[in-house]
């Protein structure tokens, strides 16, 4: 079976094609910190993930069954399908907007883009999806045989980044914000500190930098760690610069800065790799998602927080289990694939819905209704 990220996992297999040049990266980072000094927790963080030639991205490393983990787009279309019921919402209170706009970033190998269209929300009609992803292996590269972001119907726009200009409609991500690079932080001596990342005879060391002094952080308890989500905080400030009208909604593994230091740290800053928890952060680079729980109190705006299963019922997704489960009852005798598509909604909506899985992950809403627009 395979699972989400915030679970520990049975190993399957992972066989992505890959060009990429882990060994490499590992020697590159090595002589970039002889020669500059020890890198901060998000510089490393960032080539681990995203070096253009050996981040685990970079190299294909993706969500999906055949990936290196399971998301709610890969559990199957139901999610898709809900998703597109809440855009219709949007759309609808919006007053029908032509050339409505759904931007999806972190598209990955383009699931969630192909299960909401498969819903034929009316919002699509004559509106517009656009899906961003940022690796280019994901975007165009991997072999034909799997599911690719270039197989994606015609019309649907591929990006690297978010689109220019502003648009009405929503942009959605899901997982995202765990994925962008973040600081961390180790309380000592009364103080926070940069915990960065130097070399030593055995590999990467952490080495305790400098204090950081930032309005807002909890008591610096010695031994407590955080994570400083810099990077999905400006994300999320981007993307509301980019709706005139409309929403963003993200999911994803959610805390609060205060939760995490009173936890341990190798709690909340995992890796993964074929379906099973990886090694250390800083074994290996390039060779493993990292990843973070997402600290909501750093995040701009004012978002409506709620979890995922409470999300999910709010936007239909028990009538659309119902309307599976009858459609199943009608068509079972037949065996036709309509019946059974219908039936696994029924095991779709247990792993989104489960409380001590991809359910409980939040659900981050912001409405944006800019004046004059
Ligand atoms: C954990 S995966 C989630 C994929 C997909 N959303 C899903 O739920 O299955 C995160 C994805 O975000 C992509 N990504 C990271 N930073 C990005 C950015 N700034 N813009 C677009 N995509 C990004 C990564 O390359 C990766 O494919």
């Amino acid at each position: 079976m395979s699972c989400p990220r915030s679970w520990p996992a049975s190993p399957t297999s992972a066989c992505w094609p890959s060009g990429a040049d882990i060994a490499g990266l590992a020697d590159r980072l090595s002589a970039r910190i002889r020669e500059q000094g020890p890198l901060r927790f998000d510089e490393y963080v960032e080539a681990c993930l995203y070096d253009p030639a050996g981040g685990f991205y970079t190299s294909g490393g993706a969500a999906g069954r055949r990936g290196d983990f399971i998301t709610s787009p890969e559990v199957g279309p139901l999610f898709g399908t809900v998703l597109a019921r809440w855009m219709d919402g949007v759309w609808e209170r919006l007053g029908r907007p032509v050339g409505f706009t759904v931007v999806e970033v972190g598209a990955g190998r383009g699931t969630l883009a192909r299960s909401v269209l498969a819903a034929a929300p009316a919002c699509m009609a004559d509106g517009r999806y656009v899906a961003v992803e940022r690796s280019s292996a994901l975007r165009a590269d991997l072999p034909s045989g799997v599911e690719r972001l270039s197989d994606l119907p015609s019309g649907v726009e591929r990006l690297s980044d978010l689109p220019d200009g502003a648009v009405t409609g929503v942009v959605v991500a899901n997982e995202l914000l765990d994925n962008l690079a973040f600081r961390l932080l180790e309380a000592t001596g009364g103080a926070w500190h940069e915990v960065r990342v130097g070399v030593g005879d055995e590999g990467f060391v952490e080495v305790v930098g400098e204090a950081v002094d930032l309005a807002g952080l909890p008591e610096p308890v010695d031994g407590a760690r955080i994570p400083l989500q810099d990077e999905a905080a400006a994300w999320v400030r981007r993307a509301l610069g980019r709706v005139d009208r409309g929403a963003v909604l993200a999911f994803d593994y959610a805390s609060t800065t205060v939760d995490l230091a009173a936890r341990p740290w190798d709690e909340w800053l995992r890796t993964y790799r074929g379906h099973d928890r990886g090694g250390p952060p800083l074994g290996a680079p390039g060779s493993q998602d990292v990843t973070v729980e997402v600290a909501v109190d750093r995040l701009p705006g004012d978002p409506t927080v709620t979890t995922q299963a409470a999300f999910l019922r709010t936007h239909g997704i028990d009538d659309l289990v119902d309307e599976g489960r009858r459609l199943w009852e009608a068509g079972a005798a037949a065996g036709d694939l309509a019946a059974m598509r219908a039936r696994s909604r029924i095991a779709e909506s247990e792993a989104l819905l489960d409380e001590a899985g991809l359910g409980a992950f939040a659900a981050l809403e912001w409405t944006v209704e800019r004046l004059g627009s």
